[in-house]
């Protein structure tokens, strides 16, 4: 009897077991040769950003150069966003296999996307809020054909028809501006208004398409979502009186349901919003995890509020949220119900 169990036992345990380490061989292996991928890619865009930054340093140093009258924090953000896009432009490509060449001149575009954050307003335009924030992406595009000379390019060591090169990274750097998530919207509606006002055209960014202009956007939103983008977002709208009145309406419409929102919580929420659109306004959903990495990176932070002492949670404002959402909910069921 013992026997025979055995034998039936092996009989089958022991394929199984054959099996089962066949399966985890596998599993190990196709793991390895991840990772090793990955670890090549990795290198790859070191390599890429090493050789990004030498190829194009004075260009670089150019840009950084235009923001040196700027308050010490901005100019640092400034130089600070343009080398994470360099980086976010970098991977991108890396990823999706473009050439050399694709990837110099989706490289000037990321250079000089915000060179024009710099820039000083027109007197004409002087009462216009926000006018270098909207008008930025323009004035840098409609630089480009005077900072990309033929003798620049060919400096670079950048290959193709010099003047289709341009176009392209003139057109990248306009469309990094097209359709964008949340306050940046308000804030182009109101510019808009402000320039009707006093009889000028408003303006209108195309939306991003091709290959550059795709990855330059995709590269900006990253950006956008992660923990330096939230952080940018609450410090404009601490010092933006539109938004100021935007946060305490919210505030008071959570006070109707007993919910305590702070006016930073409220800008949180905005800043948030605006990440998670920056996520889904991607038409390739290949960004979405490239960009979401960033979000849920950023939902860990504590985030200070202007004049606020208190460090804000993403996580304790979600709550906040939540409740919000379940109240009205019972409200409005208790107005239709009423209704009836
Ligand atoms: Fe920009
Ligand atoms: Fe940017």
């Amino acid at each position: 009897m013992e026997n025979f169990l055995g034998k039936q036992e092996d009989k089958i345990v022991e394929p199984d077991k054959k099996k089962t380490a066949d399966i985890f061989d596998l599993d190990r292996e196709r793991q390895k040769r991840q990772e090793g991928k990955e670890e090549n890619i990795l290198k790859k865009i070191e390599q890429e950003m090493s050789e990004a930054e030498e190829r194009f340093g004075k260009l670089i140093e150019e840009v950084s150069k235009r923001y040196e009258n700027l308050p010490d924090n901005i100019k640092e953000d400034l130089i600070f966003h343009n080398r994470e896009i360099l980086g976010n432009v970098i991977e991108y490509g890396i990823r999706r296999g473009f050439s050399e060449e694709e990837l110099k001149r989706l490289e000037l575009s990321a250079i000089l996307h915000d060179r024009d954050k710099a820039g000083s307003v027109p007197e004409k335009y002087k009462d216009i809020k926000n006018y270098i924030l909207v008008m930025h992406a323009k004035v840098a595009a409609e630089n480009v054909p005077e900072i990309l000379t033929d003798e620049r390019l060919k400096e670079f060591q950048i290959e193709g028809d010099p003047e289709k090169i341009r176009q392209e990274v003139a057109r990248a750097i306009l469309e990094h501006m097209g359709p964008r998530p949340g306050f940046m919207t308000d804030i182009l509606k109101k510019f808009n208004e402000d320039m009707k006002k006093i009889g000028e055209d408003g303006i209108r960014y195309p939306e991003a398409n091709g290959k550059i202009s795709e990855a330059l956007l995709a590269a900006d939103m990253k950006s956008l979502a992660g923990e330096g983008g939230r952080k940018k977002v609450l410090k404009f709208r601490a010092g933006d009186e539109f938004f100021i009145q935007q946060d305490l309406n919210l505030v008071e419409e959570y006070k109707k349901y007993e919910i305590d929102l702070s006016q930073g919580e409220a800008a949180l929420i905005s800043g948030f919003e605006s990440a998670f659109q920056a996520r889904d306004m991607q038409k390739d959903k290949r960004n979405w995890d490239w960009i979401n990495a960033d979000i849920e990176k950023s939902k860990k932070v504590e985030y200070a509020f202007l004049g606020s002492e208190k460090l804000m949670l993403w996580e304790d404002v979600f709550e906040k949220m939540k409740h919000y959402e379940e109240k009205r909910r019972i409200k409005e069921i208790e107005g239709s119900l009423e209704v009836a």
